[in-house]
């Protein structure tokens, strides 16, 4: 008997994967049974290197002893508090934390559990900002075509990946979006950032849509540094300099959602450190606790904290707003424990250090076939094939997690975010494999495309799995 055949798969009837094709799934499942450091094991005892730190999420690694010493404690001193009109100490020390690791000024935090939950929670503080400073009518919000901002209302509205939002009707209204900066036809395989039309770009703002819609009606204008989950976008030299000083004069909020940008991913602390650019408002989850407990932050500038303070009535809530799990113990516990390994561990410096070799490997890709453009910055790569609706890309992840890779797909791109604890023969192995992967689904023409034709494994215990049933 095979060892993959002495693999029992858990009954996969009831559970809803998200974004996931899961009948597709359902018939060849990819289940990961353990971690450690930069590899999964899989459910046929397989080591595969995690080329994407599982959801762009586990910036130090998995099974980090000292981040599940400090949360199983916290579960058996204090498992949860009420969040709202009590708290806990280590709720007000992670604050502290996270404010520390913030570029400066922006020292007043926000706790919710995703990236997702800070994106409408950064949406909502600068409506009720401008509300709050006597200024109701600025009231609109702006996001960026190709923009992800995460799944809720708030997020699909000023986001702009139109397939997360046209099946959930009008959302919210008052949103506009500003173009995305990706122009293959001028940058393809650039190396980082692109260094032209930036300015001009930013300059649209201005010119379009603050004509349009009357800047003093804008609220706030929301973009990631790098917008990573629509294809490793890279913005222009002096593109997001140039948004800020727009929102500036206009008096408009500026929101850096940093879900994936935060925590060392370029190879700095934020992307408002690697581009030195300061927003108002920074929006952050995944990384802050290693992605092991659900956890997202909002920070924001101290003056608009005050503002809340000093204008709200008297023994008023100033913000009504809040989840059942802001700041939950064991989550504050995983915060403070990841905070501490960047500190000693400096992973910033890390991922700098490494991201000359990690761009050198990428770039390697150029010239494969079917291979359109090669994006790169810090410790991630996004490699864009020629059009083929998702099925090439889709096609290539099988095949990479086939040979023992997990990388990420979205539309015709493979994204690459290993770990910051990543070696360079790691790297290597990346680059190799996706060069094999995509050289294999190539050579298989339109055959190659078909996803019955990979995971053998798996689609061996899921025959295993209906004999025994
Ligand atoms: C920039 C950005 N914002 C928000 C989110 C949503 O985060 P979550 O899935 O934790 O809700 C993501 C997730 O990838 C993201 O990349």
């Amino acid at each position: 008997m095979s060892q993959a055949q002495n693999v029992k798969l858990p009954d996969l009837s009831h559970y809803w994967v998200p974004f996931t094709a899961n009948r597709q799934f359902k018939t060849m499942p990819r289940l990961f049974k353990a971690a450690k450091g930069n590899y999964y094991t899989s459910m046929d005892d397989r080591q595969i290197l995690d080329g994407t730190a599982g959801l762009w999420c586990v910036p130090a690694g998995h099974g980090r002893e000292a981040i599940a010493t400090a949360v199983g404690k916290q579960l058996l001193t204090l498992d949860y508090a009420p969040a709202f009109q009590t708290s806990h100490p280590l709720a007000f020390e992670a604050a502290s934390r996270l404010a520390d690791y913030m570029p400066a000024g922006l020292d007043r935090i926000f706790f919710t559990n995703s990236g997702s939950e800070s994106a409408d929670t950064a949406l909502k503080i600068a409506l009720a900002y401008h509300r709050v400073c006597g200024n109701p009518l600025r009231n609109k919000l702006i996001g960026r075509e190709r923009g992800y901002h995460g799944v809720n209302f708030g997020g699909i509205s000023v986001g702009g990946i139109a397939g997360n939002r046209k099946a959930f009707g009008n959302a919210l209204s008052g949103v506009d979006h500003i173009r995305h900066p990706l122009d293959i036809a001028t940058n393809a395989f650039t190396k980082g950032v692109p260094e032209d039309g930036g300015i001009a770009l930013a300059n649209e703002f201005e010119q379009r849509i603050m004509t349009l819609h009357d800047p003093s009606t804008i609220a706030a204008l929301i973009v990631e540094p790098m917008q990573g989950s629509a294809g490793v976008i890279v913005p222009p030299a002096g593109y997001l300099k140039r948004l800020r000083e727009i929102c500036t004069k206009h008096g408009i909020l500026l929101i850096f959602d940093e879900v994936i940008t935060g925590f060392g991913r370029l190879g700095t602390k934020w992307g408002a450190d690697y581009f030195d650019v300061i927003p108002d408002i920074i929006t952050c989850a995944k990384g802050l606790s290693n992605g092991v407990v659900p956890m997202g932050a909002v920070a924001v500038k101290r003056e608009i904290y005050d503002a809340f303070m000093q204008k709200s009535p008297q023994g008023a809530i100033e913000l009504l707003h809040g989840y059942t799990y802001s700041a939950i113990p064991i989550a504050c516990a995983a915060a403070i424990a990841t905070l501490d390994i960047f500190a000693v561990e400096k992973l910033e410096d890390r991922a700098a250090g490494l991201s000359d070799y990690f761009e050198q490997a990428t770039h390697s890709l150029k010239g494969l076939p079917m291979v359109k453009d090669i994006r790169n910055i810090g410790l991630v790569a996004g490699t864009e094939f020629e059009a083929k609706a998702g099925a090439f890309a889709f096609a290539v992840y099988l095949k990479c997690y086939e040979l023992g890779l997990h990388v990420r797909y979205t539309g015709d791109i493979i994204a690459i975010s290993p770990p910051l604890t990543i070696e360079k023969h790691e790297i290597d192995r990346i680059f190799n494999t996706l060069a094999d992967a995509i050289k294999y689904v190539a050579s298989q023409g339109e055959a190659g495309l078909n996803p019955n034709n990979y995971l053998k494994n798996e689609q061996q215990w899921a025959l295993h799995q209906q004999a025994t049933i």
